[in-house]
């Protein structure tokens, strides 16, 4: 059966940075995080009889070799769980530039996954969904809900306790934003995976900051409950730097900020000290591009500063946004 699904990126407030099971995409630590809207992904699975191998089609391009493999990794799972040999058509479409850099591996899995298990026949509750896109991507398995969103690390080998969970609907918070900056459209020198391992291996700030997330988690979960921005500006803020501090101290060092990032988190800084309390909270993930959260009576004083900064290319605007969801217009 062919199937369509989408699915939106989301910002992490609290990061996963470090695998403790690389294969099964199990983290250290528990992650929080709002799905976004703007940023989205469609996507059209069809298992065919008779094709030949997988074939997929990004934003009108055929794919490359890295990227289809990684999806014929992700398939392959699918396969084995419902005992077929059939290879799928697999076509994907973002509702932004690609070469914007903000190319979202989590808009796609938790599309993939949600598009190509009904594809394949399996009625799949988001709990197996999360887990499933998960395995593409660990971020895609908090974009499987809309909202507010913590993923579970879990403790078990199995990863059967690793999964994401819906903090607060999409509706819940309508007056918060996420101030989007690009600075840079290049794809990053470390991707993820392989950024984070070095953390894991070899930076002693690392196994601290294992100590401290979880204290900066609760009070983002409190924040959340409340609607409380000010509360849960600090922690935002703080954990951004934390995760940077460590990729700095990973060896070879991770440098995913660039001098555009320490404008905009200086004029962020300068914001809410003009405010005398916080407005708006920066948060960078691999990447030097800025995610500033702020509310909607501050949004276009955010954007304008952003806009002002020399550098920003471009800002984008997204609310809190709606988890991965069927949808009967399909891409082939
Ligand atoms: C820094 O989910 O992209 O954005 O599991 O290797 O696909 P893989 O990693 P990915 O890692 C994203 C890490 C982060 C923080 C976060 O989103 O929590």
């Amino acid at each position: 059966m062919k199937t369509t699904a989408t699915a939106n990126a989301n910002i992490a407030v609290i990061k996963y940075w470090g695998r403790r099971n690389d294969e099964l995409v199990l983290p250290y630590n528990n992650s929080i995080s709002f799905t976004m809207d703007e940023l989205q992904t469609k996507t059209t699975v069809e298992f065919v009889d008779g094709l030949k191998a997988d074939e997929l089609i990004l934003d009108g391009k055929v794919a490359t070799e890295k990227e289809l493999l990684r999806v014929q990794n992700f398939l392959d799972i699918i396969r084995t769980k419902i005992g077929t040999k059939k290879h799928a058509k697999v076509v994907s479409k973002n509702s932004f530039a690609k070469s914007a850099g903000l190319a979202s591996s989590a808009a796609a899995f938790a599309a993939l996954a949600k598009a190509a298990t009904k594809a394949a026949g399996m009625d799949f509750e988001d709990k197996q969904l999360s887990m499933l896109a998960r395995r593409g991507s660990g971020s895609a398995s908090r974009s499987i809900h809309g909202g507010a969103v913590e993923w579970l690390a879990g403790k078990r080998e199995d990863g059967e306790d690793c999964y994401a969970i819906q903090l607060s609907k999409p509706n819940d918070w309508p007056e918060l934003r996420n101030v989007i900056a690009i600075s840079s459209e290049h794809e990053k020198k470390v991707g993820s995976a392989a950024g984070m391992k070095f953390s894991v291996q070899n930076s002693a700030l690392f196994k601290s900051r294992l100590e401290s997330v979880e204290e900066r988690a609760a009070k983002v979960r409190e924040a959340i409950k409340k609607r409380d921005f000010g509360t849960m500006a600090r922690s935002i803020m703080q954990e951004s730097n934390n995760m940077h501090a460590v990729m700095l101290d990973s060896w070879p060092p991770l440098i995913y900020l660039n001098e555009v990032s320490f404008r905009v988190i200086d004029a962020i800084i300068d914001l809410n000290s003009r405010h005398s309390k916080e407005v708006a909270a920066y948060t960078f993930d691999a990447g030097p591009n800025a995610h500033i959260y702020t509310t909607n009576r501050h949004e276009k004083e955010v954007k304008e500063i952003l806009d002002e900064i020399n550098g920003v290319q471009k800002t984008i605007i997204a609310k809190v946004g709606e988890g991965a969801k069927i949808n009967s217009d399909h891409l082939f």
